[in-house]
């Protein structure tokens, strides 16, 4: 599935700037000249850029149209010594740089604020090496997630991570932003996974940390340092990640529940009965199913509404011992009357079905008016709690009259097996009024219950001046310490990620 690149919401995006007025441009930032442009077209050649404004905008605009840069130019990089000659260079001058892989970020942290250049991993794109007998990949960062998992599946091995934006993240913007998604909860974060990177730092040093080797405890672990920096350290040029097998059998099944303590006691029950085959356990409520409805063919996978309903998938290398256990666990989860109603695929064709609506979501509610999304951790026994609590805030508060309430919507999905909902407020429009009632009030609910305020997207310039409300001012501290080691000049991805007031 090659996704859209950007939402299907087609209202004129305005600039940042203007929606979040609190930022001023750095003026020890130099601003791009046409020697600059010159000097850039010496390293990449005249088709390895972009200043055309009609052709920049999709690089300005993030994929939620809801930050719009304005980057006079976006550079196109084809190897590693590119990318070095570059930021040397913008270090040098004093230009500042946004990374950029398939600007899925849904934290604004892939578009620039003011006049950032683009630096557009996308034609880094090349697979490096494959061991078929240890499943260890390297490639280049700005490969797609999905033409990675497809390329090895010729091979009989698949990504550890699966997200529904496949069709168009890089894995570089993977890593950069510690993606998680739906393969977490089996094959663990890219925290385990990633063996070795290849990154440019912000001087152009390359550092060469492409390792195949699962085990080496010589020295600090640096490459840890840049899963999940979000550009502001390195830019990630290279990637050794470790592939597991693709299972032989695949199942998956839907189910349809009346409350969430029965989406918890499934979630129990299938951790107890499927144990080793579990490979994913995602839930949503039945408000994101009504969204889904309204936006997408829908083909009656189950005749009746529910509250609340998960997607179970089980991968493993034995066909009729997993259908054993998938119906064993299905009649335990009715029998007992934790399960309303439930679908199991049948076929290949089945399965994308069932995926699709689990996927779907994201694009569902891109397609609304405005969205703002929140990825939070918390423990499995506050998610539903969490959400009513903030359908109460907004909706039920009597802060806005139940007419004019500028509030559409509150739904909540996510991944049940790692703690991590996505709560999502659906509004009219993007309104000051309903961002000023959630935020702090939902850090400080997250914050309260010894959560994390993102757990998946990352920070980028959604959450950085929130970053208070998981991480202690001594570490905040020492972040910062390291940021300007590494960036003495700032120049890699500026106002974002950490807190800037
Ligand atoms: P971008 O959006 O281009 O960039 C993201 C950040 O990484 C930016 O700060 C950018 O500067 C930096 N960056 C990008 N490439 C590099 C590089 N090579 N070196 C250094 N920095 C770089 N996230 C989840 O965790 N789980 C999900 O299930 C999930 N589902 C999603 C579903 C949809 C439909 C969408 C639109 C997004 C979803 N996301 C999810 C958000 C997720 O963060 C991104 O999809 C993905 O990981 C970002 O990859 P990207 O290549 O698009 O990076
Ligand atoms: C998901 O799990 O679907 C993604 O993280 C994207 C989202 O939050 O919508
Ligand atoms: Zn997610």
């Amino acid at each position: 599935m090659v996704l859209r690149r950007f939402s299907s919401v087609t209202r004129p995006v305005s600039l940042t700037v203007e929606k979040f007025p609190g930022y001023n441009r750095n003026h020890r930032f130099k601003k791009l000249t046409d020697d600059d442009v010159s000097y850039f077209e010496s390293i990449v050649g005249k088709r390895g850029y972009i200043c055309n404004v009609d052709e920049l905008s999709p690089y300005n605009i993030d994929w939620m149209n809801k930050f719009r840069g304005q980057s006079p130019l976006v550079l196109l990089p084809r190897n590693t010594q590119q990318i070095s000659d570059i930021l040397q260079y913008c270090n040098e001058q004093k230009l500042a740089v946004v990374p950029q892989g398939g600007n899925t970020s849904l934290a604004g942290g892939s578009v620039p604020i003011f006049d950032e250049i683009i630096l557009s991993m996308r034609h880094m794109n090349r697979i490096r090496s494959f061991d078929n007998v240890s499943g260890i990949l390297t490639a280049d960062a700005g490969c797609i997630l999905e033409v990675l998992d497809n390329w090895l599946a010729e091979k009989g091995y698949m990504m550890p991570l699966d997200l529904a934006a496949k069709g168009s993240c890089q894995i570089g913007g993977n890593i950069a932003t510690n993606a998680g998604g739906l393969r977490l909860l089996r094959y663990g974060s890219l925290h385990g996974s990633v063996l070795g990177l290849e990154v440019v730092l912000p001087n152009g040093t390359v550092l060469n940390n492409m390792s195949t080797l699962r085990k080496d405890n010589t020295g600090f672990d640096l490459k840890q340092l840049f899963i999940g920096s979000e550009g502001t350290i390195g830019i990630i040029t290279g990637v050794s990640i470790l592939t597991p097998l693709r299972s032989k059998a695949v199942n998956v099944a839907m189910l349809g529940l009346n409350s969430f303590e029965d989406v918890q006691d499934a979630f129990k029950h299938a951790r107890l009965e499927l144990s080793e085959i579990l490979s994913a356990f995602e839930f949503w409520d039945n408000q994101s199913f009504q969204i889904y409805k309204k936006h997408f063919p829908y083909k009656d996978i189950m005749t009746k509404d529910y509250p609340f309903y998960i997607l179970i998938e089980t991968s493993g290398s034995n066909k009729r011992h997993d259908d054993e256990k998938l119906t064993d666990y299905l009649g335990q989860m009715m029998n007992n009357g934790i399960a309303q109603d439930g679908v199991v695929a049948q076929d290949q064709k089945q399965i994308k079905d069932l995926w699709d609506v689990r996927d779907g979501l994201t694009g569902a509610l891109g397609k609304e008016p405005a969205v703002y999304k929140y990825d939070i951790s918390i423990p499995v026994a506050n998610i539903w709690h969490c959400a009513q609590d903030m359908r109460h805030h907004l909706c039920m508060g009597g802060v806005f009259g139940e007419k004019d309430s500028p509030v559409t919507d509150v739904v909540a999905y996510g991944h049940i097996g790692d703690g991590n909902v996505h709560l999502n407020i659906v509004t009219k429009d993007l309104d000051t009024r309903v961002s000023d009632l959630i935020e702090p009030y939902l850090f400080e609910w997250v914050a309260k219950h010894q959560g994390s305020i993102s757990a998946e997207h990352g920070l980028g310039v959604a959450k950085n001046e929130f970053l208070g409300y998981s991480k202690t001012p001594e570490m905040i501290e020492l972040m910062k310490t390291l940021k300007n080691i590494l960036d003495p000049n700032g120049i890699l991805n500026p106002y974002k990620y950490l807190p800037q007031t």
